[in-house]
């Protein structure tokens, strides 16, 4: 073989080793910061009780007032510290911070309001993809305090349940049904695409769903497929999002194809300090229900 030739067949191994010998350390990286922020999680989970007591003392006002929730109450919960680039620089107290809950507070707080006025009725909540599980305790408990009679909450993560989780599912299971009505917690570590979430998913028959896992095209419509038929709210996250274009075509293409069936309701408002578009909450109801 010419050197010439040799050359070829050489080069593209050296960057092939080098690429996989950083891809292992990168996933080196990863495990370790998991354990870290798990055991961080672990410390803090005694805030999940005070998290609670903290939604069941707020006033029907303060449930009604965007302002006071975006701007008081959603940042002492404490938010997300990942993809900081997407958030806004004004809110880095609460960054690693609480619940982890990862939203943007301006979208979160109208969306509360939004379910204060449609809560009742709803009886079983399910979450796909609830990460560290923040959102999942707070609007779960939500929905509680501001009328639903919620019998089962669910969430469905191929991670393992966080010890906000644990926390959360031990809480309720030692709720006494004197004070409030039994509730069930289920977590299916799982993809949502697995055949136990389908038969979870035809068990509990779950009437309000939030979609925020798989950000695919495939995936996020297959997550609105496999609860359409039971679900009277469904609500899609990254709705307007430069970062997640496919969740965002599928909210554009929902509004049009579903708008028969549901009425649609969007939280995106955004901060001037974020260079882009980013998150953002999409809502449907089914027409002429609760
Ligand atoms: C953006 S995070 C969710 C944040 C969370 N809902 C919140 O508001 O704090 C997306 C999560 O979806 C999970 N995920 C990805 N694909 C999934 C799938 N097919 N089924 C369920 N969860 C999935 C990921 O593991 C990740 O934890």
């Amino acid at each position: 073989m010419e050197l010439s030739q040799l050359k070829h067949v050489v080069r593209p191994l050296v960057p092939a080793g080098l690429i996989a010998l950083n891809a292992r350390r990168h996933r080196e990286g990863e495990r370790q910061l998991e354990i870290q922020r798990r055991q961080k999680f672990n410390s803090l989970k005694d805030i999940v009780s005070s998290t609670i007591a903290a939604i069941w003392a707020l006033t029907d006002s303060q449930c009604a007032d965007a302002d006071f929730l975006e701007n008081i109450f959603i940042p002492a919960l404490g938010l997300n510290d990942e993809c900081l680039h997407e958030q806004p620089p004004e809110l880095s107290a609460s960054f690693g911070k609480g619940l982890h809950i990862w939203q943007y507070p301006s979208q979160l707080a109208g969306y509360l309001v939004w379910l204060s006025r449609n809560a009742a009725h709803i009886e079983s909540y399910l979450e796909i993809g609830c990460r560290w599980g923040g959102t999942f305790i707070l609007i779960s408990e939500w929905i509680r305090r501001t009328g639903g009679r919620l019998r089962a909450v669910t969430c469905v993560d191929p991670i393992e349940p966080t010890p906000f989780i644990e926390a959360y599912f031990d809480l309720i299971r030692k709720q006494s049904p004197a004070v409030q009505s039994p509730i069930q917690g289920t977590y299916l570590c799982e993809f949502s695409t697995s055949a136990t979430v389908r038969r979870a998913v035809d068990r509990i028959r779950p009437d309000f769903v939030f979609i925020d896992g798989d950000h695919s095209l495939r995936g996020a419509l297959a997550d609105h497929l496999l609860v359409r038929d039971y679900a009277r709210i469904i609500v899609h996250h990254d709705v307007y999002s430069q970062a997640c274009p496919d969740t965002t075509f599928l909210w554009e293409t929902l509004r049009r194809l579903e708008s028969h069936e549901f009425d649609f309701v969007e939280f995106v408002n955004q901060y001037s300090s974020v260079a882009g578009q980013f998150l953002g909450i999409g809502v449907m109801k089914r027409k002429s229900q609760f």
